[in-house]
Parts: C-alpha cells; structure tokens; sequence
C-alpha cells in the first residue's frame, strides 16, 4: 500500500488509460477524485475504485477552462482533506490535414490537450505548498509529441508542449517535494483509437509485439510513477510504446 492515505486527481479518469490508472493507484491505496467531462462514467469508476478500499469521489470538469480546473482542486481537498498529486490524462484527438488546420481546430486541441495540463499542475502546486503536502504530477503526453504524424499539427503540438511543461514544472517544483513526471504511450487500445479492425492493425504492426497496448499497461507505469520507488524519475517523459519510437516498420 504504497500511496496509502494519499489523494490523487485523476483526470479523464472515466475512460481508458484514465480508467484503468484509477484503478492502479487504489491497489496502491490511493484515495482519488475521478475527473471527467463523462461524469456517469467517471460516476461508475468511483463505484469500482471504493470496491477495492479507497475512498473516492467524482467531479464534472470541462479540463480545458481554467476556472473549472481551479473548482477540482478546492473540491479534492475539501472532500478528501489533502492532496499529493494529479494524473493530467484527459485529452482528444481531432485529425485534419494542415491545409484544414483552420485556427479552431488548432485551439481545440491545445486547450484540452495542453492547456489542461497547465492548469493542473499550477492550480495543484498552489494547493499542495499551501498545505505544505508532498507528491507527484504525472502528465499524459504522446509518442506524437516527439515526432510529427499526419493530420495532427495541433495534437503533434499539444503532446510536444506537455513533455516541455513537464521539464520546466519539474525543475521549479522540486523544492518545495512535488515531483513532474510524463508518460508517452504509443497506440493503446481505448476508444480514441476508434473501432475499424483495419485501421487499428496499422497502429499495431508499428509496435515490436505487433499488438495494440492494453491501457491497463500504461496505468502500471503511471501507478509506479506516483511512488518513492520512483524518486528518482524527475522531469523526464517515460515512452510507454512497446519499441514505437525505437525502429521503423
Ligand atoms: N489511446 C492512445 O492510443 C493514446 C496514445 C497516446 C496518448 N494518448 C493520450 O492518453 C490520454 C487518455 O486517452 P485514452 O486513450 O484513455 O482516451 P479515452 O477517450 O478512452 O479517455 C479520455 C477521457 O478524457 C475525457 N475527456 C476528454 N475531453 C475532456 C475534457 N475537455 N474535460 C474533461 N474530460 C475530458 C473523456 O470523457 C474520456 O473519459 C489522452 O491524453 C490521449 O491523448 C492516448
């Protein structure tokens, strides 16, 4: 029970790598706040996650408008009594060609993509140094935030921004014990990798098993992220993409 007594959001928290890290992090004895626009769903992974111990609550957020994202943090530390963390996971996907790029498709992305992840870290860092708590922020970035891939300026954009913002929040923040961390993971078998059989053995042969990751093996890195075991992984982005960005098909 390693993250026993600590609180940890999570973001996007209802669906996939959100999902099943929720569920990682109460094995550990993480008590948390399963964030999501889906707030059914996020509803229904409270109910899995209390299953197994830990106390939890959902909570209805838009990640990509600030004021909503400030709300989550009063919230997590007015229902579970401190905070140690967030997992800066939601995020979308809105594929175009650049011609198409128009400036709203652009915005989009980077707002819940990018932006989100800014204003977890500083509304989370301004709380947990008031409270004088400790932990860790681990931030979902993308093999697509180190290399371009077609139709996704703006995600390509996004991704690259928060293994940046990872670096930069983990250099201001290590002084005051919170620890930035990020995962890259390749393609995952979630709903944002969409449901065509065809498409989604494309995404996998670029892996070295030839197989789409389970989000489950994500979680399991994003669990270990959030330990002491961990201490020593700070600032950098951990690829979690079964030899993606290590060869070519
Ligand atoms: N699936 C992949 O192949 C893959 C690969 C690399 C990175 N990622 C990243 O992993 C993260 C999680 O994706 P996933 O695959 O689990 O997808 P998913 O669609 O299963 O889950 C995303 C969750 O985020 C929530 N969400 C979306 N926009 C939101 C908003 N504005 N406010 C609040 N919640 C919002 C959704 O409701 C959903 O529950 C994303 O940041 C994604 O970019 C996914």
């Amino acid at each position: 029970m390693e993250l026993k007594d600590h609180v940890i959001i999570v973001t996007g928290g209802a669906s996939g790598i959100g999902r099943e890290a929720c569920l990682a992090l109460a094995a550990k004895g993480a008590n948390l706040v399963v964030a999501d626009f889906n707030l059914d769903g996020a509803e229904v992974v409270v109910g899995e996650v209390q299953a197994l111990g830990v106390k939890a609550v959902s909570f209805k957020v838009d990640v990509s408008k600030a004021e909503e994202m400030s709300a989550l943090v009063d919230f997590a530390v007015e229902k579970l009594g401190t905070l140690n963390g967030i997992f800066n996971n939601a995020g979308i996907g809105l594929v175009k060609p650049f011609l198409e790029m128009d400036p709203a498709s652009y915005l989009k992305v980077i707002e819940v993509d990018q932006h989100s992840v800014y204003y977890g870290m500083y509304y989370v860092a301004k709380k947990m140094v008031a409270l004088g708590a400790k932990g860790t922020f681990v931030n979902t970035a993308s093999i697509y935030g180190s290399i371009a891939s077609r139709g996704s300026f703006n995600y390509n954009a996004a991704k690259a921004a928060v293994i940046a913002m990872t670096r930069s929040g983990a250099l201001e923040l290590a002084e005051y014990g919170i620890r930035v961390v990020g995962v890259a993971p390749g393609f995952i078998d979630t709903p944002i990798s969409g449901k065509d059989a065809e498409f989604k053995e494309t995404l996998a042969v670029q892996h070295m098993s030839g197989k789409l990751i389970d989000p489950a093996k994500v979680a399991s890195v994003v669990a270990f992220l959030f330990t002491d075991a961990a201490a020593a992984v700070n600032g950098s982005t951990v690829a979690v993409d079964d030899g993606f960005l290590a060869f070519k098909v």
